[in-house]
């Protein structure tokens, strides 16, 4: 296989003091995923990105189990998004590896995106295209038969209210109606994972609600889903694991009992996180 000059240096180590999380040369080894012992969904090591002097993503490790609901909580600027981009194959990482399901995403990138539905935010649809042309094209895009496509379009509209919208051009939807679409396109191949960014943004709690069921059913047939939300109640009440991430660091993992111990998931956070910003110095706020 030839090099491609463009791949991450994966196997580099960067300048020392580059990215203070990203382990020194010695550590690397011991951290790297030994296939046997991590049979996850998605296992990420030393994984880094700098937008100018911002550190991003400070060489994170997760590991998400086969068959997990895993939630990646953090505030705004957190580095989820950034985060999740790198291990889908969309953003190119200065450091690290991700595997999916043991297909090394920068190294055999076109093998691990067969594995994974993805449902990215911010990212542009081809919002002139209806919404059932919009699915229907992401399943013929991924080499389905027509037939198929046709009748899982059908199946995915109906299960997600959208079949009275579906003729409706996915620029003229609303921001729920859209995510609802582009998770739609995500599920049309039945990948084995879902990795979600900030999947329930904008959306109304009864579309909330069948997106959660949809979810839990494909959980339960053995797919593995991964969420970004900066709402900690959604994560603790729809998970059965939690990242939690700030600052581009992973702060805690682990089974969403274990990441909690005695407190709700918002105490933890709020206390592995810090920054309560007090709200003295808004006096002049109060009307009366
Ligand atoms: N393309 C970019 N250029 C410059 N800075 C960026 C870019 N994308 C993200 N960042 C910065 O990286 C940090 C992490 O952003 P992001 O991953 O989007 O966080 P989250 O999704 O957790 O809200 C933020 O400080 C953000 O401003
Ligand atoms: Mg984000």
């Amino acid at each position: 296989m030839t090099q491609d000059p463009f791949a991450p240096r994966t196997d580099d180590v960067p300048e020392p003091g580059l990215y203070p999380g990203v382990p020194a040369d010695a550590d690397r080894e011991a951290a790297r995923p030994a296939a046997a012992n991590a049979p996850g969904a998605l296992s990420i090591r030393g994984l880094a990105k700098r937008f100018g002097e911002k550190i991003a993503v400070n060489g994170i490790n997760l590991d998400v189990p086969a068959g997990s609901f895993y939630g990646l909580v953090g505030p705004n600027g957190a580095g989820k998004t950034t985060s999740l981009s790198m291990a889908t194959g969309l953003l190119r990482p200065d450091y690290g590896q991700v595997l999916i399901h043991d297909v090394d995403v920068w190294g055999q990138p076109l093998e691990a995106k067969k594995l994974m539905g993805i449902l990215p935010d911010g990212v542009r649809l081809f919002d002139r295209l209806s919404g059932e042309q919009l699915v229907t094209y992401a399943g013929l895009l991924r080499g389905m038969d027509r037939n198929t496509v046709a009748s899982r379009v059908a199946d995915l509209l109906q299960a997600l209210d959208l079949t009275n919208d579906a003729g409706t051009l996915v620029v003229d939807y609303s921001a729920g109606m859209t995510k609802k679409i582009a998770l739609a396109s995500a599920l049309i191949h039945a990948p084995k994972l879902l990795v979600l960014d900030e999947p329930f943004e904008s959306v109304d709690p009864i579309s909330a609600a069948n997106i959660r069921d949809i979810l839990h059913s494909y959980v339960g047939s053995g797919g593995t889903v991964i969420v970004s939300s900066h709402v900690m109640d959604l994560v603790q009440r729809m998970c059965d694991h939690v990242a939690v991430i700030a600052g581009g660091n992973v702060l805690a993992a682990g089974t969403v009992d274990e990441v909690r111990g005695d407190s709700s998931l918002e105490d933890r956070f709020v206390e592995l996180v810090g920054g309560r910003n007090q709200t003295e110095g808004l006096e002049w706020l109060r009307t009366s």
